[in-house]
């Protein structure tokens, strides 16, 4: 069995993000989307998996998130892709809040 360690990196202030909406952080070869619902803060890779949509820029509708590019949606809680055209999850990251600082957990 293969495990996954998780770091923890800084990659902003909490306050970055408003409440319902989403910043985008690059965090070293990532783009990653840092979104504010109301129960906490989310992140997923800003890159759409059907054809490399920026994510960030597409409508926010509850929990999720619609490509601007060709309309798939994708659940902000965990990455999964909702409608065609994608098929494929895009990469969720798990996201600490200590302080005023916002961390985004990386695979090591
Ligand atoms: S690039 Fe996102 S739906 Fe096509």
């Amino acid at each position: 069995m293969t495990e996954t360690a998780t770091r923890f990196v800084r990659v902003g202030r909490a306050a970055d993000v408003p409440p319902g909406g989403v910043e985008v952080f690059d965090v070293e070869d990532r783009r990653i989307a840092v979104y504010r619902l109301e129960d906490g803060y989310y992140a997923i890779e800003d890159l759409c998996t059907h054809d490399g949509g920026p994510l960030a820029e597409g409508e926010i509708d509850g929990d999720q998130v619609i490509c601007p590019r060709h309309g798939a949606r994708f659940s902000i809680r965990t990455g999964a892709a909702l409608t065609f055209p994608a098929i494929t999850p895009v990469e969720q990251y798990p996201v600490r809040v200590e302080g005023d600082d916002l961390l985004v957990g990386l695979p090591d």
